[in-house]
Parts: C-alpha cells; structure tokens; sequence
C-alpha cells in the first residue's frame, strides 16, 4: 500500500548543477558553479547534486568536481550528492570529504553501453564493491534507473525490466532507486504501474524517486500521477538546464521552479522558495547565455491574494 495521503512533505532532490549542466559546451567556472549551490541552497534546496566523478574525457564541463568538492563549503543539514560510475570515482569522492554519492545504470544494455561501455549486468557488478564501500563509510546511496520509460536505441521499455533493475540495485543496499525517464517520453499511467510494480517487487515507495526530463511536456503530470500513487521525492533541475550527452533527444530536466510552482499551489509542503529558485534560474541561464525558457521562469509564480505574477526580479 502507498503512504497516507496526510503525508505532504515532498523531498524535491535538485540535480541542476549535476545533470544541469553536464550537457552545457558553455564551460561555467568553479567559482560561477558554486555560487549556483549556494543559492540553490538558500532558495531551502536540501538535496542538491553537486557534480560527477566521471571520467573529464566524457564529461568535460565537470571535470572540475575535485576543485569543487575541496571547496564546497557545506551547510548543515544539506546533502550534496555526487554521481559515482566506478572505484575511481569512489576514491576521489573520499578523497574531498563526500558524505553521499549515487551510482548510475538503466533499464536498458543499449543505453549502458552508450553511456559508461558496459552492460545493465557489469555495471550492476561494478557497482557492488562501490556501494559496499560506501556502506562501511556510512555514506547515503541512490541508484538511478535510467531510460525506465523508453530508450533511444531500443525504444519501448517494459517496467518489469527497469524494476528488476532497481531490485538489484535496492539488494546491493542503495538507500533510495530513482527511476529516471531520460528522454522524456512516460505519461501518468505508466508512472503508476511502474511504482505499484515496484512495490510489489519490495522497494517501498518511500525508496523510490522518480526522475522527469520535459521533452514532450508530461513532467508535471507524471509528478501528479508519482504523487497519486505515494512517491515524495522528485528530481529537479532548477532553470531546466539539462539532458544526457549520451541520450540524444533528451531535453530538459523538470524545471525546479515548474514544480515548486506545481506543489505550492496544491498545497504540498517542501521547504523551498519559488523566490529563491527564480534567482538561481536567472543566474545560471545568464552564466550559460541562454534566455530562461521555462514556463515560470517566464510567467514568474503567482499571488492568489492580488492576482499578480511574483518573483520575476527587478
Ligand atoms: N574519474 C576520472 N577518470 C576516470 C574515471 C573516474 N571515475 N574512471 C575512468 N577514468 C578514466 C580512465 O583513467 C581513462 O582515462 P584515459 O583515457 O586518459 O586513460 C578513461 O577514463 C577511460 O577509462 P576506462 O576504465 O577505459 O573506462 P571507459 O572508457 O569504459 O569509461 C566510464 C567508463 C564509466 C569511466 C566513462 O564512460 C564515464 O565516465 N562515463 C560517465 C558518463 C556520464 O556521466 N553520463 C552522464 C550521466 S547520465
Ligand atoms: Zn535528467
């Protein structure tokens, strides 16, 4: 069974400066990445990805993630994951102070493959002494389950493949699974299949996240539908920065503002200020050059007691 429907505190889990801008050619400096996080986390973010301890080949934009990490200076109470594919990146993440790490694999070979040049199956074996590691270092751990929805070499996924994957994953001793739909092509009644079959497979709703990129516009009604169905965490990515270099056609995560917006306005708790996210989305698009192309990004948020629109600056 899902949690009561009394539970409203959402966990929104931002992967703006990770998955954000992992696929920006605009290199962003050390230092214009770490203010980002700082505001990020006084807009009340509490979960804030911070980088990648990837190969710099693959990942050029966060090659710097030792620099950052030595520098992060870290608040009480904010936890600032980091993508981790292997032992390597296991060693430079202790190396810097990280407390919380998530590995990375999918529902599908073709995508690994393309992604980190393994199979579901290796990357589930390179995982193991990776997240065992992390264990006996006390660390939080989340697993993604990318291309969950839909893969763009392979195409229709079916759920039971993503939740075998998750199973293994949640047998290995991840904290948390996050079913990710990369190329942003799931609608809500695949949302809840997917987490009742997961359920039903022992990963506990409270243990599962799910991951929304915008691609064909059904983020937030998949949100709708996680929410429906007793899930409480979500990704997003402030400024709708966002997609895989190795997913051609993913666009945009979830735009953070969209969904405070979202949850806000149906009277979901979750600790941060649309206000805050706002000032984080101008910033980053100004750093990337870019115009900020998400709908409150535009609209700005809105006062129900004036009618007026909020948050869109001076
Ligand atoms: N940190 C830094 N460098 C790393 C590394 C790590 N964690 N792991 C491997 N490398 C380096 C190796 O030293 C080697 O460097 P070289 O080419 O200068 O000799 C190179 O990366 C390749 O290493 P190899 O072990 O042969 O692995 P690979 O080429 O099969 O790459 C991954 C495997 C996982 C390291 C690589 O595919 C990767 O980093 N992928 C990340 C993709 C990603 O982040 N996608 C977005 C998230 S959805
Ligand atoms: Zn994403």
């Amino acid at each position: 069974m899902t949690r009561g429907s009394d539970d409203r505190h959402v966990r929104i889990y931002e992967v703006g400066p990770r998955d954000g801008l992992q696929n920006e050619s605009t290199p962003i400096s050390t230092a214009d990445k770490l203010r980002f996080i700082e505001l990020l986390a006084d807009a009340g973010l509490r979960e804030i990805e911070a980088t990648s301890f990837v190969s710099p080949r693959a990942i050029p934009q966060l090659a710097d993630a030792d620099e950052l990490l030595r520098t992060l200076p870290r608040r009480p109470g904010v936890r600032y994951p980091v993508l981790v594919p292997n032992e390597r990146g296991l060693a430079r993440a202790e190396a810097t102070g990280v407390d919380a790490i998530a590995v990375f694999t999918a529902a599908t070979d073709a995508f690994t493959t393309h992604n980190i040049g393994m199979s579901v199956a290796e990357s589930l074996a390179a995982f193991a002494p990776v997240l065992a590691r992390a264990g006996e270092l006390g660390w939080w751990r989340r697993a993604y389950v990318s291309t969950a929805f839909g893969c763009p070499y392979t195409g229709r996924v079916e759920p039971q493949a993503a939740v075998d994957v998750a199973r293994r994953l949640q047998d290995l001793g991840v904290d948390e699974v996050c079913f990710g739909d990369t190329i942003g092509v799931g609608v809500p009644s695949q949302v809840g299949e997917l987490v009742n079959l997961a359920q039903g497979a022992g990963i506990r709703v409270s243990r599962q996240a799910f991951h929304f990129h915008d691609t064909r516009g059904t983020a937030l009604a998949n949100v709708a539908a996680g929410l429906a169905a007793g899930v409480r965490t979500f990704d997003s990515a402030t400024g709708g920065t966002g997609g895989c270099p190795y997913a051609p056609g993913a666009a945009g995560n979830l735009a953070t503002e969209d969904l405070v917006y979202f949850l806000d306005a149906s009277d979901w708790e979750h600790g941060v200020s649309l206000d805050g996210v706002l000032d984080a989305a101008r910033f980053i698009a100004d750093k990337l050059g870019k115009p900020l192309t998400t709908k409150v990004g535009q609209a700005g948020g809105w006062d129900p007691a004036t009618g007026a629109a909020t948050g869109q600056g001076d």
